[in-house]
């Protein structure tokens, strides 16, 4: 694996809408992104990944683009993107945007020409098939947002397009290669201007399994998981190659993908030396109990399925490439209320969460609020919500038999919402997120969990995170945590996850991932403690006890 510039940092996912809002409208923007570059920088964070910030009518926040060359007036001006792109640089910072090309919003103008002319050189950019009314669908399968991926072009009685997402995200045809080539421009563009990156959204769904056709039903609906058209399709790999080599590879840009369901034996392709991407989300932490009945049935994450999805996925990585590693991200509930039992959920725990991922082989990505420990939110009707992906899971919940109450309960598990409640920046109204009303209710628990509260003090998540920063990116054992060769250790042993890093140091990282003290016999003498969340400081002994949720980084002797 060759060494890349990157490898030593750390990226930070900034969700614009709800960051900082520096204009009252109680929606993040860009300049107060701007505003907060320092703070990120003394957190020790060098790679930023900015969720969408395109025009849009935000009917998936910012996943659905109606204007790839410019930036929606809620978040900003173009003016204020080229500041932050400044800004970052006079910083050595490194500014990534979200490349959201299997689709686009209903609203943009190749949409809407394909409605004006179906047969016309637009119609050709999205899929398009004739239907009347009582006919069979093309296909059964379910979009990712519930109910079937095609609906009525509009004002077209005998026609219908293909959307895996929401109706408002028409899918773009990959297969026409007029529309690869406006792609490669746009990003183009974007990469001359002097942004560093991508992170790349949904990519693997661009290669559509043709001709469509039916999967046996899953549900009650009638319909199949689109999960089938992905295991399916076949040729991804030619539209990724293109795409890097035609954009990203000239620009030498640092890109990742968002890739669920990616063939064993592709991952050299994907993300080894010249791979389509720099690096890659698989998922594996994320899609543990997934049900086929849906989100409402997933049951909570056990301490020995964590383990084994996380090294599992970094042994399929071992001497291919860098992962990306993340306890939770946009799309997804708070990391420590996700795998952490409610019950259990107390600092010392969520730090040990941290640890635990952060030093694993590939690049750790933050997601805004989860360096000061920020926690699923709790809302008392669906009316609260706004994401559409839960709304529909709430539906399904309900089609399910659940009650309104059990289905709340459900979906208050696994909502996206849970991530995107605003920034906790203090214990001020609306916790220092707006002065207005903000576009999403701020998390309750603002008074207790602020950076404010947390920032000056040492024992704090916050300081924590910014420990483990310093220590993976800038210290004597750099080397071995970035590049040292990851072996599980004792993984057989239930609530224990611990793995060695050896490079130029032996490094072992062990958590107690569990409420209960246990006893353990370490490989090696202790040479030191780098980081603990308990406070211990030396270990003489090869036998030790951990306590409940003890987390340690120590360097062994050779
Ligand atoms: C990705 C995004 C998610 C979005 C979807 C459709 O999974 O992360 O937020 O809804 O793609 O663009």
């Amino acid at each position: 694996m060759k060494k890349k510039w990157w490898h030593n940092k750390t990226a930070y996912q900034i969700y614009p809408k709800s960051f900082l809002d520096t204009d009252g409208d109680g929606i993040g923007d860009l300049k107060g992104v701007i505003k907060k570059l320092d703070y990120l920088k003394n957190l020790g964070i060098d790679i930023i990944w900015l969720s969408p910030i395109y025009c849009s009518p935000l009917a998936d926040q910012g996943y659905d683009i109606s204007d790839y060359y410019n930036i929606d007036p809620r978040f900003g001006t173009m003016e204020d993107m080229d500041t932050l792109l400044a800004e970052a640089k006079k910083r050595d910072m490194h500014i990534l945007m979200d490349l959201v090309v299997n689709h686009c919003s209903d609203e943009h103008e190749w949409f809407k020409k394909a409605c004006e002319d179906p047969d016309g050189p637009y119609g050709k950019f999205f899929y398009i098939e004739d239907y009347k009314d009582g006919d069979k669908l093309p296909c059964n399968w379910r979009s990712y947002f519930g109910g079937p991926v095609w609906e009525k072009l509009p004002g077209h009685d005998d026609k219908i397009y293909f959307h895996a997402f929401h109706k408002k995200q028409p899918d773009l045809n990959w297969e026409n290669p007029l529309l690869r080539k406006e792609v490669y421009k746009m990003i183009n563009w974007w990469l001359d201007k002097g942004l560093d990156g991508f992170r790349i959204d949904a990519i693997i769904n661009i290669k559509k399994l043709l001709p469509f056709r039916d999967f046996p039903a899953d549900r009650e609906d009638g319909l199949s998981s689109i999960i089938n058209m992905i295991e399916n399709a076949e040729g991804v790999g030619f539209f990724l190659n293109e795409m890097a080599e035609e954009t990203f590879r000239k620009h030498n840009a640092f890109t990742v993908g968002e890739v669920f369901n990616a063939k064993e034996e592709e991952l050299p392709l994907f993300i080894g030396d010249n791979g389509y991407f720099s690096s890659m989300f698989d998922f594996e932490e994320a899609i543990i109990n997934a049900s086929q009945k849906g989100g409402f049935n997933a049951k909570d994450v056990t301490a020995e399925q964590y383990k084994e999805a996380i090294f599992r996925s970094h042994s399929r990585m071992e001497n291919i490439g860098f992962l990306s590693n993340i306890i939770e991200n946009h799309d997804e509930p708070r990391g420590v209320s996700h795998f952490i039992p409610e019950k259990d959920l107390t600092e010392t725990a969520k730090k040990m969460l941290a640890g635990i991922y952060y030093f694993m082989p590939g690049l750790p990505f933050i997601y805004q609020g989860q360096e000061i420990g920020m926690e699923n939110v709790r809302f008392d009707s669906i009316d609260e919500y706004d994401d559409i992906a839960t709304i529909d899971e709430y539906k399904v919940a309900l089609s399910a038999g659940l009650s309104e109450k059990e289905a709340l309960d459900a979906i208050s598990k696994i909502s996206r919402d849970n991530a995107r409640t605003p920034y906790q920046w203090d214990d001020t109204k609306n916790a220092g997120f707006t002065t207005g009303k903000p576009w999403l209710s701020v998390n309750k628990n603002y008074c207790k969990i602020n950076l404010a509260s947390q920032i000056t003090d040492p024992n704090s998540v916050f300081s924590f995170y910014k420990k483990m920063i310093s220590v993976r990116d800038n210290s004597s054992y750099s080397d071995t945590l970035v590049y040292g060769k990851f072996t599980p250790y004792m993984k057989e042993v239930k609530n224990l996850l611990a793995y060695t890093r050896e490079g130029d140091k032996k490094l072992l990282i062990i958590a107690n991932f569990g409420n209960e003290k246990q006893t353990i016999t370490l490989p090696k003498k202790v040479a030191s403690v780098i980081i603990s969340n308990t406070g211990r400081d030396a270990i003489t002994d090869t036998n030790i006890e951990l306590l409940g949720y003890e987390f340690l980084l120590c360097e062994l002797y050779m």
